[in-house]
């Protein structure tokens, strides 16, 4: 788990570098999906130069969108610091999943010149050692408190705070899933089977015994058509276990689209909730321009849920974004009525991207925070 999502090179090599002497391997769908995005060299998030987010890239996300997401996280963030946490003298902020680190800039500029800004630390896990001398580079030399208040750590387990904040965006739904498909009143595991160097074909064979993808599919029932396929997503669990003892005291913020149990696996979701995404189109084939294109699949919230609670977190709540954010916006929409500044150019343009953000044909429903705690 230590490098988790990195991929196991003895298992996905050969997706990058081939097989020898030419005889075909199999891989789980998530060795593949773990070489796919995230190979040192030639996974999809490797080169921390090209850009994936935004306009510019593949896919928006609502820290790409702008600085009015980091914005509202922030005022929230200081308002649970002061009301929840007694201003404590201690308070970190831990990021995963951080990417360019341009939602950490947008937090930390949104608190600049409130007390909050003088004590707290603003940690961001990044498990790809280039990503993170890139965003190391990218930070030093910012004034404060940017410059001087981000810490990039390898793994959660480098912290051990008495307070804070955990947030991530998109960041569940970049980890490896298996995947299953029913067939003759069986599940049966998807794998892919590598050829050559770039040359992949879908395999089907029966699920391991004894393996905890027997247990997960025994769970999801047999009361699905011919040919249903989903997605199992069994890093979540141990990803739980490792970001829940951060903080004796704090809040954790998961931000992600995806479903209940229920919804996730409703009999008419026929071919799952993978994805690969390519300069804003959405593709159907997962072993095309394989290093080239986002996989991602929606998250099973009753899982993560399970998996929070089993690692000692308490559920507070899943809410879709728009009710969150629009929560966190109150006193700001308030200052902007009372001060008479909407129209200004720089809040004219937070408010469209706070409609954006909220609105629920874009981001304001499809996306869904899961709030989690501990209290000492
Ligand atoms: C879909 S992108 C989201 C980026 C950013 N949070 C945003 O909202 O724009 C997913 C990011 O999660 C990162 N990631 C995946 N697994 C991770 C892990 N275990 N620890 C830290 N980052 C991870 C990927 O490298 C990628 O940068």
């Amino acid at each position: 788990m230590d490098s988790f999502p990195m991929p196991d090179t003895r298992r996905s090599a050969p997706v990058f570098h081939g097989v020898a002497d030419g005889v075909p391997v199999t891989l789980s769908f998530a060795d593949f999906m773990a070489a796919a995005l995230y190979d040192p060299d030639h996974g999809y998030y490797a080169d921390p130069d090209r850009q994936q987010t935004g306009r510019g890239g593949d896919f928006i996300t609502s820290v790409s969108v702008g600085a009015c997401f980091g914005g509202l996280l922030g005022r929230e963030i200081a308002r649970r610091w002061r009301e929840d946490f007694g201003a404590a003298d201690r308070f970190a902020i831990v990021e995963q999943g951080a990417h360019d680190g341009r939602l950490a800039r947008d937090i930390l500029e949104a608190i600049a010149g409130t007390p909050l800004a003088r004590i707290v630390r603003y940690f961001i896990v990044e498990p790809a050692e280039r990503r993170r001398r890139w965003l190391r580079e990218s930070f030093d030399g910012n004034p404060p408190p940017i410059g001087d208040r981000a810490r990039i750590v390898a793994s959660p387990d480098e912290i051990r705070e008495p307070a804070g904040v955990f947030l991530c965006n998109e960041l569940l739904d970049a980890f490896p899933v298996h995947r299953v498909r029913f067939r003759e009143g069986q599940w049966r595991e998807i794998r892919v089977e590598v050829t050559a160097p770039g040359r992949f074909r879908e395999v089907e064979a029966p699920i391991g015994a004894a393996t905890s993808l027997l247990r997960e599919t025994g769970e999801l029932g047999h009361g699905f058509p011919e040919g249903y396929e989903t997605e199992l997503c069994l890093g979540v669990a141990p990803w739980a276990l490792s970001v829940a003892p951060i903080f004796e005291r704090g809040c954790w913020w998961i931000v992600d689209y995806g479903y209940e149990k229920e919804e996730y696996y409703r009999p008419d979701r026929r071919r799952g909730t993978l994805r690969c995404f390519r300069r804003h189109t959405a593709g159907e084939d997962p072993l095309e321009a394989v290093g080239e294109t986002d996989l991602t699949a929606h998250v099973d919230f009753s899982r993560l849920r399970r998996a929070a609670e089993s690692a000692g977190l308490v559920f507070e709540g899943l809410t879709e974004q728009h009710r969150f954010l629009t929560r966190a916006a109150g006193p700001w929409l308030l200052e902007l009525e009372r001060d008479g500044t909407a129209r200004q150019p720089e809040n004219a343009k937070r408010l469209r991207q706070f409609h954006t953000l909220t609105h629920p044909d874009l981001l304001g429903q499809a996306f869904k925070v899961a709030e989690f705690s501990r209290r000492a």
